[in-house]
């Protein structure tokens, strides 16, 4: 029965399949799927990569004429700013009825109508946008010639050439996934190293086909001298309004009502690093944070936590708002109200993110995270945090590309509580029942430390944790800014940065050259702005800011919008399947291949059985 079922299901699709070629004119076009495996590119230096090319459909053999590879770096920037003079209607009250739940959820009951407001945020009179997209340089080389025979895959080897500059890194974040419609003042940048295999068939057609990406590892020069080792900063309420509804600035006039700023505790940290403050990648980062009252007022000390960001600002972006006028725009794309600060990781083989693809034990997989973030109590009596952060592989170098800059800093958060009665008023709708045990909270740290003994959660010898403490507290914040550079050797050449004038580019070859260049190009990089329609149906959609009609309806995006740096950071990476060649020949996986290093033309491909 099932056979009977699988032949008709054959029939019914050869006969579908028969009546469409009947019906086209034309076959369907050979299609070639490309693949490159590469060194990461860096100053100074040849990277070794193999390009790998195979033909689906066993009729196309022989319809591949040549295959050239193509290396190019492009750089992306966007922005959407408030014209000079601009004016957003405020949001007003409304006379429509309160919705239920609303109160509970937004803290009081009146509605306010966004509609004016909302609309105005895709005005094209009161907002410029713009986006452009820089191919800094383009390298070329055929690797594959004269009609191949692709019944097999063909895998071919070729280098590329890098002179003493200082190309920028490749981020893995794609940042692009927070942006919701309606877009507010905005920045974003992208750049990506793509390979495409350049296939010419035999019929004059070409295709670039996407063979993967790959990424650049800056070396940073910098005099160890220099480093520091110790800072007083200040905490600080560094809350980013980038939110200023009437529901939040009513917050903020409660907060300050109940809980005025003047009568707040003062609070500094002296900071000691081990080392100073240039941090190799890979190696740990070792200190000290003492914080210290300055200031004694209605908020106490609770907890410490000590991580490394990395903070990027869109400096083309920047420029262009303060020349059009838009004051704001720097400090709302700026740390702390940039989105781009956490979790950007550069693009490297090494990354935990890639570790599993190595594991040749299933189970390491699980123990292998690392923490960046830690949280110590600390109190007047107990004010040191002795902390050992890793600095991950992957964090991301400080470095200056054409449309962004990226900055590392040292981030303290010192979370402070304030007393149940300012919380009861900052909050009165959290408050409606007495929390049983409240009044246990005290802040003799003896009685505290009792009241933990008479707690199962609580650890021997440290103070109850009050039910109550996730809305008595507040998150201050202190930076210390820190360089990151890549570990392993100091190069002795001095390596120019790619956007001084005179910088070079690289160079694909054909082959396993092995030997630099005689020369190498300028660099010329092609600026492509995109149309603004399309910039627009990106940065224009309409939307709304309501809390609580974003609470109810989450607008992303539509997702068919434009965007010309959407396949930026698709593909596979060359660098990870380069390691896997390494580590597959290592252990035996893939037979070792001695390198055959000559600096002749010599075309080097070989067939690998599938
Ligand atoms: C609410 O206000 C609008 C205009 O401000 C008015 O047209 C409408 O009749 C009012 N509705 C009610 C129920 O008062
Ligand atoms: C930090 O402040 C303390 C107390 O005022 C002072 O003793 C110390 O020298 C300061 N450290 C630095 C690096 O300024
Ligand atoms: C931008 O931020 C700085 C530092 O916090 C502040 O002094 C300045 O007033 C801000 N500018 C505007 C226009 O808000
Ligand atoms: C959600 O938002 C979209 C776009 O703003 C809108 O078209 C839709 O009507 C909203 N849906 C609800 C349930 O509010
Ligand atoms: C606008 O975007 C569409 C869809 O991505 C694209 O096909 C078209 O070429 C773009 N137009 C211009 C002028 O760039």
């Amino acid at each position: 029965m099932k056979t009977l079922l699988a032949s008709l299901l054959l029939a019914a699709l050869f006969a579908a399949s028969s009546a469409s070629d009947v019906e086209t004119t034309h076959p369907e076009p050979c299609a070639v799927r490309a693949w490159v495996r590469a060194e990461d590119l860096s100053p100074d230096h040849i990277s070794r990569g193999e390009l790998r090319i195979k033909v689906p459909r066993a009729e196309c053999a022989n319809q591949i004429a040549s295959v050239a590879l193509r290396l190019q770096l492009d750089e992306f920037g966007e922005f959407k700013y408030l014209k000079g003079g601009a004016i957003i209607p405020e949001v007003q009250p409304s006379n429509q009825s309160t919705p239920s739940g609303y109160a509970d959820w937004m803290g009081s009951d009146v509605v306010y109508d966004y509609q004016a407001h909302d609309d105005s945020l895709s005005d094209p009179a009161l907002w410029a946008v713009k986006a452009e997209e820089r191919r800094a340089w383009t390298t070329e080389a055929t690797l594959i010639e004269n009609n191949p025979d692709l019944s097999q895959p063909i895998v071919t080897a070729f280098t590329v050439a890098v002179p003493c500059v200082n190309y920028p890194p490749v981020l893995q974040s794609n940042h692009r996934h927070i942006l919701r419609a309606p877009v507010l003042k905005h920045s974003f940048s992208d750049l990506s190293y793509r390979y495409f295999a350049v296939v010419t068939f035999i019929d004059g057609r070409i295709e670039d086909v996407p063979a993967g990406r790959t990424t650049f590892i800056p070396s940073l020069q910098l005099n160890p001298q220099q480093t520091l080792r110790t800072w007083n900063v200040t905490f600080e309420d560094f809350d980013c309004r980038r939110d200023t509804s009437p529901a939040m600035k009513k917050r903020d006039e409660d907060l300050e009502k109940c809980l005025p700023e003047v009568d707040r505790s003062s609070f500094v940290a002296e900071i000691t690093l081990e080392e100073g403050n240039i941090l190799q990648r890979g190696q740990s980062l070792k200190g000290r944070v003492t914080v210290r009252r300055t200031k004694d007022g209605s908020t106490a000390m609770s907890d410490i936590s000590v991580s490394l960001v990395t903070s990027f600002r869109d400096h083309w972006a920047q420029a262009q708002a303060a020349a059009g006028g838009d004051v704001e725009f720097y400090n709302s794309t700026s740390w702390p109200c940039s989105p781009l600060l956490y979790g950007s990781r550069e693009l490297c083989a090494e990354s935990e993110r890639f570790a599993y693809v190595f594991d040749e034990n299933d189970e390491e997989r699980m123990i292998r995270s690392r923490h960046l973030s830690f949280m110590k109590p600390v109190s007047l009596a107990d004010p040191y945090y002795d902390f050992e952060i890793e600095v991950p592989p992957e964090t991301p170098v400080d470095f200056t590309s054409y449309y962004t800059t990226g900055e590392s800093l040292l981030q303290l958060r010192l979370t402070v509580l304030y007393s149940i009665d300012i919380a009861k008023c900052v909050q009165p709708n959290d408050f409606k029942s007495n929390i049983p045990g409240d009044e246990e909270m005290t802040t003799d740290e003896t009685a505290a430390t009792e009241e933990g003994m008479w707690n199962m959660y609580t650890r021997v010898g440290k103070s109850a944790i009050s039910d109550t403490e996730w809305s008595r507290s507040m998150t201050l914040q202190a930076m210390v800014p820190i360089t990151v550079v890549r570990g392993g050797a100091v190069p002795t050449l001095p390596i120019m940065h790619y956007l001084t004038p005179g910088a070079l580019a690289p160079v694909l070859r054909s082959g396993a050259q092995l030997k630099m260049p005689a020369s190498f190009p300028p660099v010329q990089p092609i600026f492509t702005v995109e149309a603004l329609a399309n910039t627009s149906a990106r940065l224009m959609q309409p939307g709304s800011t309501d809390p609580y009609q974003r609470r109810m309806n989450i607008t992303r995006l539509q997702r068919d919008y434009p965007d010309p740096a959407r396949n930026y950071q698709n593909g596979n990476y060359a660098g990870v399947l380069w390691k896997k060649k390494v580590v597959a020949e290592e252990r035996g996986i893939l037979p070792m291949r001695t390198e055959v290093v000559d600096g002749g033309d010599r075309q080097q491909s070989f067939h690998i059985a599938p």
